[in-house]
């Protein structure tokens, strides 16, 4: 249950994590996963795309990239994960985006030391995209306005805007209209399990597979908002993911997670995005541990986190 007991000041503290730390030869960067606090689809549009509200806030599970200038005109990937190692990887492709909107005959590498699991709903490829883009503009002095830079990242990917900024934040149209809110996160979720099921999953083929039940008007990513900004209590019938009974019909792995999640002892599970990834919030460290071992022990790959907003949040307490 999520109950009513002040806020964590733990957002407005990270003003210390600079995101991007750079010198003349090397830029390091890091990206941040995210999660989905809720999600409304509100219908198809005539692109193909869905229209969204959905709220999202990263967390301390990161990618590091690190960013060298090599000789040849042109972008290289190195990744931890072989096969992220290519030309569709969606960091090296912002590199190469910022290289050809300037003209920028630089070449870089671009050397990523992946956390962030692949297709888990974490957003992990589109928060690399968005921290490419950062470190260039910062590290090479570039001369991209703050809507060059959301034109570009939406050009990208729809999630990769939110990633520009991070922290908590309501989104909506494909995604790529974020609207940032001002850090606060309720205390009793404190502590965070990510529950990664060993499968990945297709955002397009989660979003093929809705129906019209599944649509919303957008009333609990509204009605979340809300609450965070009256620092009220959040309702937990109003964390709603409107892929989550899809995800859980045809993915039976992230149905049965779910179970072992609540068997374990959790009091609320969430689909993140379009999954597979699970949360589950918990007010206190030494319970979120004891379910995290009872679930690696079933081999699940869970992982302990908190929400951070990446870019300070300070002035805004
Ligand atoms: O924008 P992005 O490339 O990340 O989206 C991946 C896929 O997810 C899209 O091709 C689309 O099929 C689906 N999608 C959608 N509506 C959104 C975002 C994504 O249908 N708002």
């Amino acid at each position: 249950m999520l109950d009513k007991r002040g806020f964590s000041m733990h957002n407005a503290c990270m003003s210390h994590a600079q995101r991007v730390q750079t010198s003349r030869d090397v830029c390091f960067v890091r990206a941040y996963a995210k999660i989905n606090l809720t999600l409304d689809v509100l219908g198809r549009r005539a692109d193909g795309y869905h229209e969204l509200a959905t709220v999202m806030q990263t967390v301390d599970l990161y990618d590091t990239l690190c960013l060298t200038a090599i000789d040849d005109n042109q972008v290289q990937v190195i990744c931890t994960s072989p096969a992220l190692s290519n030309d569709e990887n969606l960091a090296g492709r912002a590199a190469q985006l910022v290289r050809q909107r300037l003209a920028i005959t630089q070449g870089v590498r671009i050397e990523l030391y992946k956390r962030i699991p692949m297709a888990a709903g974490l957003g992990g490829g589109s928060s690399d995209a968005a921290a490419v883009l950062l470190a260039l503009q910062q590290w090479w002095q570039l001369p991209f306005t703050p809507a060059d830079l959301l034109d570009m990242a939406a050009s990208l990917g729809s999630d990769v805007p939110f990633f520009l900024t991070g922290g908590l934040a309501l989104c909506e149209g494909r995604g790529e209209r974020v609207s940032p809110l001002p850090a606060y996160w309720p205390l009793p979720m404190r502590w965070l399990l990510l529950l990664k099921p060993s499968i990945g999953i297709s955002t397009a083929a989660v979003f093929r597979s809705l129906s019209a039940s599944d649509y919303t008007d957008g009333r609990y990513s509204q009605l979340v908002c809300g609450a965070l900004s009256a620092r009220s209590e959040l309702q937990s019938e109003n964390l709603h993911n409107g892929l989550e009974r899809s995800v859980l019909n045809s993915y039976p792995e992230v149905a049965r997670a779910r179970e072992d999640l609540l068997a374990a002892g959790a009091s609320l599970v969430r689909l993140s995005g379009s999954g597979p990834t699970l949360f589950a919030p918990f007010s206190e460290l030494a319970k979120a541990v004891e379910v995290q071992r009872r679930l690696q022990a079933q081999g699940y790959e869970v992982y302990l986190s908190r929400a951070v907003s990446p870019n300070g949040d300070v002035n805004l307490f």
